[in-house]
């Protein structure tokens, strides 16, 4: 059985202060939850205090990218030691946001997961296909090519550890969400591109959330398809009742 994974991701929204706000309205809300895993990712500059409030709770801490190498002259970026040492666990990689403004590359997100994996973060890999492959019906093929590359090099432990979100890029920060019978077909696919690249023991044990528009009115019928696993949660994560009542879908 896998267990479920919430996942919020903050984007470039929340002060330090408004952080510290909203896990503090966070804690008691979501204080009686064991059965799904609960994370949430600030913004960098928020994590040491985010940190700070988390301390003692059954929230984890996240964040939204790192790079790939240890250290060096990489003017603006951060390593994985850095988020170590301040207690984050969770890294999102590779999200479409990044993919699309930032210029990143199917191969940079496998060089920054297998960082990851390296320093003991656990990678939650974003991938996605855009409306215009959709609509040339060929969903499938970018997203469990996504996937191989993602994932290559990994061991089959490695793997089955890893956090995969699908999520197609026209659903994210729209209100437009793909339906449970779409985004579970989907993820299967994906499912069963990692058994191709790995073993059917990997395939049954990594977890693949959805996202894109996840949110209180829709989390219970996605939950309900047997392949997803949970939900990476953009806009609904910055409220805490939404955010609450996503994990206790
Ligand atoms: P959304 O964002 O829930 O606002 O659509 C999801 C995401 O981009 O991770």
């Amino acid at each position: 059985m896998r267990k479920p994974i919430i996942a919020g991701n903050w984007k470039m929204n929340k002060t330090a202060s408004e952080s510290k706000t909203l896990i503090e309205q966070l804690i008691p809300l979501l204080a009686d939850v064991t059965e799904v895993d609960v994370v949430v990712c600030p913004p960098f500059v928020n994590v040491e205090s985010a940190a700070a409030a988390l301390k003692g709770s059954n929230i984890a801490l996240g964040v939204q990218n790192m790079h790939y190498e240890q250290s060096g002259a990489y003017t603006g970026e951060i390593a994985p030691s850095m988020l170590v040492e301040l207690g984050v666990q969770y890294v999102i990689l590779g999200h479409s946001e990044r993919r699309q403004f930032f210029g990143e590359t199917d191969e940079g997100v496998n060089k920054k997961t297998r960082t990851a994996i390296e320093f003991g973060l656990k990678p939650i890999v974003c991938i996605g296909e855009t409306l215009e492959e959709r609509e040339a019906g060929i969903t499938n093929e970018v997203v469990c090519k996504q996937t191989k590359l993602a994932l290559l090099g990994l061991s089959e432990s490695e793997a089955a550890d890893v956090v995969l979100a699908y999520e197609p890029i026209w659903a994210i920060g729209t209100g437009v969400t793909a339906t449970a019978d779409d985004a579970n077909e989907t993820i299967a696919a994906i499912r069963a591109s990692v058994k191709e690249a790995f073993s059917g023991d990997v395939a049954a044990k990594i977890r693949i959330q959805y996202g894109g528009s996840m949110k209180p009115g829709n989390v219970s019928e996605l939950m309900a398809k047997p392949d997803i696993d949970g939900g990476l949660i953009g806009g609904a994560a910055l409220k805490a009742e939404d955010f609450s009542k996503v994990v206790k879908f």
